[in-house]
This record gives structure tokens, sequence and C-alpha cells, in this order.
């Protein structure tokens, strides 16, 4: 029988000391907001994680034992049979590389495959983190914006061909499906960007951490493009997103080329990336092999969240034109319409409504006039953030 889930009630977010819900932080950020304030921002969820999950870990939490442990058969095959039966992909276990979160991976892949001066490519906007891990280690972002268009993101192949022909990236880092907006990316798009890599001899590297929760569309794995295109590719990706579960700061890589496996686990190994935490390997083994249902459940949830939201935006929110989101769970609303910039109305919406949204113009570059909102939460929360926002509408 379908078990059913209840994500109407949240888990209590003080007990791990949620930063989304973090007085201190928020009060240091938006001066005076109300004490009664409600975070649409950070990208985590705020219902508890799947039973299975939640199992697991009070299984090793109760064993009392939390010493050093290994990858062990049991994540490499709960990744290879999830890999196969959600996203069609055969991957081999020597191709995963387990690691301690996606963003700190993108710290060690720009330290294991640039020198300081060489640069990446980015579609931008952007996750932030994939431009701040390139600053931190001396490369330079080379932004090729996405175009927007007709509600759409779309990337400029001209633009880049003829970025990577001038500029010899090591890396075209791409965001699949793309962070903001939910955009899937079809298989024809990745075809092309995976050939101007090839052509011209550029690391593909692919973030695939938000293709768990995919609405419309399908996604493709760039592990499923042509086989020509998978000596010169690493993809990213965890279970943070979909599953909830970012704080265990787990995460894996799988890179079909044995050479730049070498390269990159060289990097990992000079960090003393090794030994896995416990709960992390703990839990996605448990998300993987049982959490099917939830998943598919709190999917459902989300894509609901967003109709209403989408609805409410386009009838209540004058100026704010919301983009379709086709995987995720983080809205992304263009508010030029407005007359005022995202942190205008990022920081009017915190004062005033007490409702903590996220100003575009963190992601990397070309987001100053968006903004992003979070659905991962009880829907009654969503209902009243919008309800909040459109009593204090910043219009003209
Ligand atoms: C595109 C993208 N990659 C990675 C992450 C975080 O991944 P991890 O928790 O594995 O570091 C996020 C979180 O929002 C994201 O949006």
């Amino acid at each position: 029988m379908a078990e059913s889930f209840d994500f109407d009630v949240m888990a209590d977010r003080q007990v791990d000391h949620a930063r989304k819900w973090d007085e201190k932080i928020i009060q240091s950020k938006f001066p005076g907001t109300p004490h009664d304030f409600i975070p649409m921002w950070i990208a985590d969820m705020d219902f508890p994680a799947a039973p299975c999950v939640r199992d697991a870990l009070v299984r090793v939490a109760e064993n009392g034992a939390y010493g050093y442990t290994s990858a062990h058969d049991g994540f490499y095959e709960a990744v290879i049979n999830w890999q196969r039966r959600r996203h069609g992909c055969e991957v081999k276990r020597d191709w995963i590389t387990l690691s301690y979160g996606c963003v700190s991976t993108f710290h060690y892949l720009y330290q294991a495959f640039c020198q300081p001066n060489d640069c990446v490519i980015l579609n931008t906007p952007v996750y932030d983190p994939f431009g701040y891990a390139a600053r931190h280690n001396g490369v330079r972002v080379v932004s090729n914006p996405l175009v927007y268009r007709n509600r759409t993101y779309t990337i400029d192949f001209d633009l880049l061909d003829a970025q990577m022909a001038v500029e010899h990236p090591r890396i075209y880092l791409l965001c699949s499906p793309h962070n903001p907006a939910g955009r899937v990316w079809s298989t024809s798009e990745l075809v092309q960007a995976a050939e101007l890599c090839a052509r011209h001899h550029v690391l593909l590297v692919v973030d695939e951490v938000h293709s768990e929760h995919v609405f419309e569309g399908e996604f493709t794995s760039a592990l499923r493009l042509p086989e020509r295109y998978l000596d010169n590719l690493v993809v990213l990706t965890s279970p943070n997103k979909g599953f909830n579960l970012g704080g265990l700061k787990t995460s894996y890589s799988m890179i079909p080329n044995s050479e730049i496996r070498r390269v990159f686990r060289h990097r990992l190994e000079m960090n003393s990336i090794t030994s896995p935490n416990v709960f992390g390997c703990a839990a996605i083994i448990a998300a993987y092999n049982e959490g099917e249902e939830w998943l598919d459940a709190v999917t459902e949830y989300l894509g609901e969240s967003y109709r209403q939201l989408a609805a409410f935006v386009d009838e209540r929110m004058a100026g704010w034109e919301i983009m379709p989101m086709t995987a995720s769970y983080l809205p992304w609303v263009n508010v030029s319409g407005t007359g005022h910039d995202a942190g205008e109305i990022t920081r009017h919406m915190a004062h005033e409504a007490g409702v903590i949204i996220e100003d575009g113009s963190h992601y990397v570059a070309n987001g100053e006039q968006f903004v992003r909102l979070n659905v991962g939460m009880p829907r009654h929360l969503v209902t009243e953030c919008l309800e909040r926002m459109a009593n204090h509408q910043l219009v003209g």
C-alpha cells in the first residue's frame, strides 16, 4: 500500500539551528525585520526528511559508534541503482567518488583543473558558489548571459562558441536543471554544449543537483549523452536538494574518463577528502534505496504549491513576472516591472512584510531584476507569505 506523508507539518527548525530561520542572521541582513518573519530564502525545505532516512540515522545514532567509516559496497550499489532507475544512466562503480558536498567539490575541481588566472565559463545568472569557488581559487569567471525571452532562458551558443575560442576556458560549468529558474535543458541543448566543449578542449562539468524534483518535461542526465562526449565529462550531484539532506555534507561525482578521475581524486586526497561522514553515507543509501515514494510525494506537493504561487503572483503581484519552473522548488520572478531592483524589493519585503526572499543579484551576474522564492514549506506558510507580500507591494 502506498505510504502517505504529511507535508503540511513542519520540522522544528530550532532543533537543527537552521540558518534560514536564525533571527540573528536575518536581523544582521535586514535590520528591523519583524520577529514573526517567514523565511523564503535559503534553499532547504522545512518538512521532516523521509521516514526511511530518519530511521537510518536513528539506527546509527542509537548504535553509538561514530568512528571512521568508508564508502562501502552499499553506497556504490545505491548510487548505481538510483542512477539507472531514476535517470536511465549506466554508471560504473569506478566512476563514482564520494565527497563532502557539491559546493566544496566545485573548489576542488577548480583547484584540480585550473591554474590561477585561467577561466571558467558560467551561464549567468547562476548559483553563486559556482562563482565564488572560482574567485576563492584565483580563477576568472567569464559570464555567458542566459537570454531571457518569453519568460524563459535559453543559452546563447554562438556567444559560447566565440567565448571558448577567445578565452580558452579550462571548464564550462553547466547547471542542469538550471538554478535559478528550474529550467530543464533539452537533450539537444546538452549535446550542443558538449560538442562545443569537445571542439574547444574545455572540460564539461555538469551539476545535476536539481534533477530530483522535475514537474514538466524530461530531465536528461549528461551521462546519457552520446558515448563520444563521456570522455570529457564530470557530473556532480547529491541527494541534498531532492531529499533535503544539505546539512549532512555528502555528495558524489561521476567521471567516466580515468585520467580526469585520477587528477580529481589526487586533489581530494591532497585535502584528505577520504573517509565519509558516517551519517551522510547512511542517509544517501536509505534515500536512494527506500525513499522513492517520499520523493515522488514531495515533488507532487511542491508542484502544487508552485502552481498556486504562480497563479497568485500573476493575479495579485503588480509588476512581478514569474518564470515557468519545471524543476526545483525555487521560483524565479522578474520584478523589473515594479520599477525597483531586487535589492530594494527584498529589503522592503523583509522590513514591511516580514518575508525573507532572495535577491537575484547574488547569482553571479545578470540577476539584479529577479527575486527568488522558496516553496519548500507547508503550503499554509506559502499562502501566508504571498498574502503578506501582496499587502505590502512596492510599485512605482
Ligand atoms: C545548483 C546547486 N548545486 C549545489 C547545491 C548544493 O549542493 P550540496 O549540498 O551538495 O553542496 C545547490 C544548493 O542549493 C545548488 O542549487
